[in-house]
């Protein structure tokens, strides 16, 4: 069992600058989860606490120890790669006993958590075969069970589930977290998939550009994004944003665009009257958008040409314009709407989202 702590941690390739002054906490049995887009540095955090990637500047610590100099073999890890990495000659028992036996453990403690490890994951009937005689979804376990064999301190994964199917993704995305909950180990996973992020975390790291913009736990960052990358990235459909200038309309802020004139609502009103006059982004969920009814204060309506209609069967998803704006609703399947349709929409005030024009933090 083990904390992991990143202090003012740095990578640089050469002169590219790709992790920045990374400050984490990881607790003891916390699942955390890195969040970001291709090329965001989430691979290169993990290789570093890994130790296969030596730390440009900062201070990994496992436990209570620093481990920047500490080989990989020492660090009492172990990590699942994207592509499982399992020897292809060995047979799925030898590839789960190799690192046990590299670190000269008996034969017999080998088979018993070999043993251990392939019932948890429902394995047994596999040992005697190869890997080139496996699923995906088989080939998966065993990289898993090769992890859970070393009995590590802390599991590192990156993107374990990415070469798989979307079904089977799912399926795989509830294992692990049912895994985690019975052996409660220190987990560190590296994803881009932003639902695996939020149904797995405890908590989430979201990273764009080497930079940590935000750590919270998934309905944290969900309802309270701190700029609008994470309010962008977290969720789907993503949220909208409109362009807006702040005013005050009868001593009311308002957010103003062409086609929009949105009251806000108390929670932002004072920090929005700080910034009458100025440009900001107003942001709104698809699903915090509905069709406007008699309940409706105009304050909060808007009319919306429908240019696609997606039906999903669980919602509809309207695509409409609104002024110089592109507003994806989510509204409820069973309403009649067609494309070229002209709606009055209503949002919900309590849900919105306010953004600076310039630093786009949240206001
Ligand atoms: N060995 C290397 N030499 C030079 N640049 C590298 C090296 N490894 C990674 N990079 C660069 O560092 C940046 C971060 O890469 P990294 O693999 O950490 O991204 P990632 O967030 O894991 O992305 P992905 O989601 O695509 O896996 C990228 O711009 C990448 O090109
Ligand atoms: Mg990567």
């Amino acid at each position: 069992m083990a904390e992991v702590s990143l202090h003012k941690l740095n990578k640089k390739f050469d002169t590219t600058h790709v992790v920045k002054d990374v400050d984490l906490q990881i607790r003891d049995k916390e699942f955390m989860v890195f969040v970001g887009p291709s090329g965001c540095g989430k691979t290169t955090t993990l290789r570093m606490i890994a130790g296969l990637e030596a730390i440009t500047t900062g201070e990994i610590r496992i436990g209570n120890t620093v481990v920047n100099e500490v080989p990989p073999m020492d660090r009492d890890i172990a990590m699942v790669f994207q592509n499982y990495a399992l020897y292809p000659h060995m047979s799925v028992a030898s590839n789960m006993a190799f690192g046990l036996k590299m670190r000269k453990f008996e034969k017999s403690e080998i088979e018993k958590r070999i043993k251990n490890a392939a019932s948890i994951l429902g394995i047994e009937e596999l040992l005697h075969r190869k890997p080139r005689q496996l699923s995906g979804g088989q080939r998966q376990r065993v990289a898993l069970g090769r992890a859970i064999v070393r009995d590590p301190a802390v599991f590192l994964f990156d993107e374990p589930l990415s070469n798989l199917d979307a079904k089977l993704r799912v399926q795989m995305r509830v294992e692990l977290k049912k895994l985690h909950e019975r052996l409660a180990v220190t987990s560190v996973y590296v994803t881009h998939d932003q639902v695996e992020a939020m149904t797995l975390g405890d908590r989430v790291v979201v990273m764009k550009d080497g930079v940590v913009q935000q750590v919270g736990e998934p309905l944290e960052l969900y309802n309270t994004p701190a700029n609008r990358f994470v309010a962008g990235f977290i969720g789907s459909p993503a949220m909208n944003f409109a362009d807006v200038t702040l005013a005050e309309n009868g001593g009311r802020p308002v957010a103003e665009a062409p086609g929009l004139r949105i009251v806000l609502p108390d929670a932002l009103a004072a920090r929005a009257r700080a910034k009458v006059g100025r440009k900001a982004t107003l942001g709104i969920r698809p699903e915090d958008i509905h069709l406007a009814g008699a309940a409706d204060s105009v304050d909060h309506c808007f009319e919306a040409n429908v240019e696609v209609v997606e039906q999903l069967g669980s919602e509809i998803l309207l695509d409409t314009r609104v002024g110089a704006a592109t507003v994806v609703a989510s509204v409820d399947p069973m309403v009649k709407v067609r494309s070229h349709d002209k709606l009055k929409l209503a949002l919900n005030p309590a849900r919105l989202h306010l953004f600076d024009a310039e630093s786009e933090a949240a206001i």
